[in-house]
C-alpha cells in the first residue's frame, strides 16, 4: 500500500479510537449489500459513527449501503462493524475501497469478516443461501498493493475460520467467488466463461479487501449471500431491486449465523 494510504488508515484509526474510547479492536465485520439487517444480531452498538467523519472515507455508498461504523463489544474484545462499503464501480480507487480494512487493522484488528451479495453460477447454490468464500478470482484488473510486495494468497480465506463457520453450520457450502468491476452485471456469455474458469459465485466486491487484509497479515473470513442467479441462468433480467430485496429477506437469518460465527472466532 502507498505511504499516504497507510497514513490515512492510521489517522482514521486514531480518530475512531478517540471517538469510541476503545483502545484496541480485535475484529472487523464489513456488511455488504442487503446485509445491514444483520448488524443488530452482532450486538448492541456502543458508539455509531458516520464514516465520513473519519479521514479517508467517502460517501455516498451504493444502493443498500449506509456508510456507518459501529463499535460493538464482543466476547473476544471490541469489534468494528461497518455498515456499507465503497465499490470500484462508484469510481473509487483500490485504496478507497479497502480503507475500512486498513483502518480496522490499524486499530488492532487481526481478523476481518467480509460479507457480500453474489450471483450464483452453480446450480447447487440457490437464491437465499449462504456460502463461505474459499477462494477468489480477481477480475477487477486492480490491486490495493503497490510496489514489489508479493502477497501470498494461497490460504487467503482462512481455513481455520472456515472450519469455525462450518462448526456453526455444517451445511455451509464453500465457493469460489469471481469479482468483476461492474457496475454492469455480467453477460450470459461471461457467466458461462466464469463457470468454466472455476467460479461458483460472481460479485463486485470483497477481493480487494481480502488482498489488503492479507498484505497486513490479518485473517479473512468471507460470507456470500446468494441473492440471484447469474445472467442467463435465471428466468428474466437481473434487477438490482431483486438483489437487494432477497438480501434483506435473508439478512436477519444471515445475521444470526454471522453472530454465532463471530462468537466462536
Ligand atoms: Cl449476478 N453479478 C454480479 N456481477 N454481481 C452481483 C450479482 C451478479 N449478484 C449480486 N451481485
Amino acid at each position: 500500500m502507498s505511504v499516504q494510504a497507510h497514513a490515512r488508515a492510521r489517522a482514521a484509526a486514531d480518530r475512531l479510537r478517540s471517538r469510541t474510547g476503545v483502545d484496541r479492536y480485535t475484529t472487523a465485520v464489513i456488511l455488504g449489500s442487503g446485509w445491514n439487517a444483520a448488524a443488530d444480531a452482532l450486538g448492541a452498538s456502543g458508539v455509531e459513527i458516520d464514516v465520513t467523519q473519519l479521514p479517508g472515507f467517502v460517501e455516498p455508498y451504493a444502493l443498500g449501503h449506509q456508510g456507518l461504523v459501529r463499535s460493538v463489544s464482543g466476547h473476544r474484545g471490541d469489534m468494528l462493524v461497518f455498515l456499507g462499503r465503497p465499490h470500484l464501480y462508484e469510481g473509487h480507487d483500490a485504496d478507497t475501497v479497502v480503507h475500512s480494512v486498513r483502518t480496522a487493522v490499524a486499530a488492532g484488528a487481526d481478523t476481518v469478516v467480509l460479507t457480500n451479495a453474489a450471483g450464483s453460477l452453480d446450480p447447487n447454490l440457490e437464491v437465499g443461501q449462504l456460502a463461505l468464500v474459499a477462494d477468489h478470482i480477481n477480475l477487477t484488473g486492480r490491486s490495493p498493493v503497490v510496489g514489489p510486495r508479493f502477497v501470498d494468497l494461497t490460504d487467503a480465506y482462512s481455513p481455520e475460520l472456515r472450519a469455525v463457520a462450518r462448526e456453526v453450520d455444517p451445511s455451509l457450502p464453500e465457493a469460489v467467488y469471481a469479482a468483476l468491476p461492474g457496475p454492469q452485471f455480467e453477460t450470459p456469455a461471461e457467466a458461462r466463461m466464469l463457470r468454466t474458469l472455476g467460479a461458483d459465485l460472481v460479485g463486485m466486491s470483497t477481493v480487494l479487501e481480502t488482498i489488503a487484509a492479507r498484505e497486513l497479515g490479518a485473517s479473512v473470513l468471507a460470507l456470500s449471500l446468494v441473492t440471484n442467479l447469474a445472467a442467463g441462468l435465471g428466468r428474466g433480467p437481473i434487477l438490482p431491486e431483486d438483489v437487494l430485496r432477497t438480501g434483506r429477506a435473508a439478512a436477519t437469518e444471515a445475521g444470526v449465523l454471522l453472530a454465532d460465527v463471530v462468537k466462536k472466532i
